[in-house]
């Protein structure tokens, strides 16, 4: 009996057909996505145009073309015997880089990245997959090579992206249009391409070009699970983006300062948002002071490009801490300067009883990435000489547009601002661990920085 290896060759050399292959590596574990690259690059490699009775299905159901035409008569093959089949992670093989998992990333600018052959030569990545995204949003990391630039893509999930290093160009257009935006972009700064425009970004420096990008990917893909749907989908949301010329401007006027309703909001008070595709530098960004969070805080939050995925940018000052808090999963905590560390723990209110498993303390720097993960509580501390920065792109959230599921997604809604001793989810200074103050003031010592909370009650 032939083995897998044996009918792959005999494809690809064309002694079998591709009925023939589907069907065999359907039943004999061939991976879906491996299929599907096997499939396609027959395709290009002179097949272009053969549909007619191709099969278009690929093991799990799920479809995906490259440069081949569909046939929207080709009944579609179905297959029982399969369970538990993650389209996000079938995708995650397919595109053959570095995954990170861990509950944080040290360093996005140092993170290691492998060729990315989809995106072009010179264009180097790696997947964000941290424990705290839990399947519902995650991101990569692309960098282009100095002159390189990736193929333009387009695709149903949302994008918030952040510049690490390096400066170049994004080419931004609508499926059917020709009308091109193009915005300049260097580190420090966020760019979210509206959802489904076509995307092209370009190195314009001597140096690599770093970004990190925050999408709601798995979701969509597992919700769809149709990758010709998700990237080859010929639909224009004119109502989020339009050619406007003034969409990725940057200046004052973008700013809205909105009085909000929702009395859980952590917005209640009111607040600053910035509302456009584009943010010129995010350390450079004039914020709002916030204390419903804690002493200290400042805060503003971005509607990027319209989108269901939200992020704010906040920091707060040497020698003080936010009061802890929880909610859903998908925050994605990204530092833009100073240094400090954050408590992550799940299951009690104090840090101190945690279980071991569920008691986190990551240490960061400038380029550090983490997820507190749903539900867990989770606290940030300034233990640095300089005020401390971060953007947190999120799932749904605390914006414009509010996602009911997961609580709201990552922030801090359903009694986001009621103590726990309500019911809530804020641990106010007074109710929170001792060991927590103790770990703090040992910290600033070691650092010679002053303490700067309010007194105890
Ligand atoms: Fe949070």
């Amino acid at each position: 009996m032939k083995d897998m290896k044996e009918w792959v060759r005999d494809f690809l050399s064309g002694n079998i057909s591709r009925r023939e292959f589907v069907e065999r590596a359907a039943t004999g574990g061939l991976s879906l996505f491996a299929t599907t690259s096997l499939l396609s690059s027959r395709a290009q490699a002179g097949n272009l145009h053969a549909t007619g009775s191709d099969v278009h299905d690929h093991g799990n159901g799920l479809h995906h073309h490259h440069g081949e035409q569909r046939a929207a008569d080709t009944p579609q093959r179905r297959f029982w015997n399969q369970t538990n089949v993650n389209p996000w992670e079938e995708w995650l093989k397919q595109e053959n880089l570095p995954v990170y998992r861990d509950y944080y990333i040290r360093d996005l600018r140092q993170a290691e990245l492998k060729p990315w052959k989809r995106l072009g030569p010179g264009v180097r990545g790696a997947y964000v997959d941290l424990v705290g995204g839990e399947g519902i949003n995650a991101g990569y990391i692309c960098e282009l090579a100095p002159g390189q630039q990736t193929v333009a893509q387009r695709y149903l999930f949302e994008e918030v992206l952040y510049v690490l290093s390096g400066q170049g160009e994004s080419v931004i257009w609508n499926p059917g249009s020709e009308v091109k935006r193009s915005v300049r972009w260097k580190a420090g700064s966020v760019l979210s391409p509206p959802l489904n425009v076509w995307r092209q970004h370009f190195n314009r420096g001597n140096s690599p070009a770093r970004f990190l990008v925050m999408t709601n990917a798995p979701v969509v893909i597992d919700l769809f699970h149709n990758l010709d749907f998700v990237f080859n989908n010929d639909y224009a949301f004119r109502d989020r983006y339009d050619g406007d010329p003034d969409y990725f401007a940057a200046s004052n006027h973008k700013v809205h300062h909105k009085d909000t309703t929702a009395e859980e909001s952590e917005q209640a008070k009111g607040v600053d948002t910035w509302d456009s595709g584009f943010v010129p530098d995010a350390r450079e960004l004039a914020l709002r002071e916030s204390k419903e969070r804690g002493a200290g805080n400042y805060r503003i939050e971005l509607q990027l490009a319209d989108n269901t995925m939200q992020a704010h940018i906040s920091e707060f000052e040497t020698g003080t801490y936010k009061k802890a808090h929880r909610h859903g999963p998908g925050s994605h905590v990204v530092m833009l300067n100073g240094r400090g560390y954050t408590l992550m723990w799940k299951g009690t209110l104090k840090y101190s009883d945690a279980p071991a498993v569920t008691q986190k303390r990551i240490d960061w720097v400038e380029g550090s990435l983490f997820v507190p993960p749903d539900g867990w509580f989770h606290q940030h501390f300034n233990s640095g000489t300089d005020p401390a920065r971060y953007i947190a792109p999120t799932w749904g959230g605390d914006g414009k547009w509010f996602m009911r599921s997961l609580g709201g997604g990552g922030r801090t809604h359903r009694l986001g601002k009621t103590s726990t001793r309500k019911g809530g989810n804020l641990i106010e200074y007074e109710d929170e661990d001792p060991h927590i103050r103790e770990m703090f003031e040992a910290e600033l010592k070691k650092n010679g920085v002053d303490v700067r909370m309010p007194k105890r009650k």
